[in-house]
């Protein structure tokens, strides 16, 4: 099914002088930073205290010099693999529920991937040094971002508009990670060995980390300004979700009435988001929505603790020893085993 405005997003001609100095800029910046081999790239730089690669740095530069947020903006903000595609697909679900009705048989969630209908700031939208126009997209407009806090537009962090931050336990977001990467890396690089994607991963170089500075920066946020940023975990979304939709839908300024609940509604969108529908479905066996990248490899187990399979004795204590010495006090705790295993 087509979705107007989803469909293409217009882009406005960067100007040429502009677009030198952004990549000069890039240039002297990279020349700069520090770096470090990537996962599925040859390189990540330590930009602004995070690691990234190049295209990424370029995008996010064109995303803090040109994007205008709304105050009804909602943006989906996580480490990647940390139930990114999942977040997106429950909100759209839930804030277009009365455009969309969920047992609608031409549901967008049945034709088009979760990352087609909330597109990512820094790997659609302005990549390429792309400056699309997003003033036509009727509000509230959704957006993803796998950004730091920190960086997020002044427009964004000074605004009414809601952030969604959903987290996952490093443990498992680690595997999850190492196995995406494995699967999406270009035939030139390599498969990085677990051990040695582990201890990167320790060090805290793994695209957009160290992930503790990620993870905290919302978690702060999120107590700081708990109207306008929402931190979900993706072990208690799991574990109860219909108490986790229904503390989306009351954050997102759309809670579901009584009749919906009695109707069961919550359960609907439970059902049309779950792993199983989503990863069973056409677009999501065969299609391409992040850069060029098999929509399948979104969707591996989806399951909490799966990383007791792969992690010795000895990587459980040395992460548990990075995340006790950055984590520390702040009062984030993850679950890392699933309360059915
Ligand atoms: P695993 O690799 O552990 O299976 P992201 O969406 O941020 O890229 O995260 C990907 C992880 O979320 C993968 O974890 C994937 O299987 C899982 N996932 C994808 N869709 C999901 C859904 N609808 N419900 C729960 N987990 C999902």
């Amino acid at each position: 099914m087509a979705i107007p405005h989803l469909a293409k997003f217009p882009t406005i001609d960067v100007d040429k002088d502009e677009e030198n100095l952004i990549s000069n800029e890039l240039k002297e910046l990279i020349r700069c930073c520090p770096k470090e081999k990537g996962w599925r790239t040859s390189f990540l730089y330590k930009f602004q205290g995070y690691w990234c690669q190049t295209e990424e740095i370029q995008a996010i530069i064109s995303f803090q010099k040109h994007f205008r947020a709304k105050s009804s903006d909602v943006i989906i903000a996580s480490i990647p693999k940390s139930g990114t595609t999942w977040t997106k697909a429950l909100t759209f679900a839930i804030l277009n529920r009365k455009k969309f009705p969920i047992s609608n048989e031409n549901h967008p969630l049945l034709a088009s991937n979760p990352h087609d209908l909330v597109p990512f700031l820094e790997y659609k939208l302005y990549a390429n040094n792309q400056n699309p126009n997003l003033s036509n997209i009727p509000e509230p407009r959704i957006f993803g971002t796998h950004v730091p806090f920190g960086w997020l537009q002044e427009s964004i962090k000074g605004s009414d508009c809601r952030v969604v931050y959903v987290c996952r336990n490093p443990f498992d977001t680690f595997i999850s990670s190492w196995h995406y990467c494995s699967k999406i890396r270009s035939e030139s690089h390599p498969p990085l060995p677990l051990e040695e994607a582990f201890n990167m991963y320790c060090k805290g170089v793994i695209g957009f980390g160290p992930f503790w500075e990620h993870m905290l920066g919302y978690w702060k946020e999120s107590l700081e300004r708990p109207n306008n940023v929402l931190f979900m975990k993706y072990e208690d979304m799991k574990e109860d979700p219909i108490s986790h939709l229904k503390r989306l839908a009351n954050f997102l300024g759309v809670p579901f009435s009584t009749e919906e609940e009695e109707a069961g509604l919550i359960e609907q969108i439970m059902k049309l988001c779950s792993f199983e529908s989503l990863k069973d479905l056409e677009v999501n066996k065969s299609g391409k929505s992040i850069k060029n990248f098999d929509n399948k490899h979104l969707f591996r187990k989806g399951e909490i603790g799966d990383w007791v399979n792969y992690l010795s004795p000895s990587m459980v204590e040395q992460l548990s020893r990075v995340m006790e010495e950055n984590f520390g006090d702040s009062g984030l705790k993850f679950k890392v085993f699933s309360s059915a295993s």
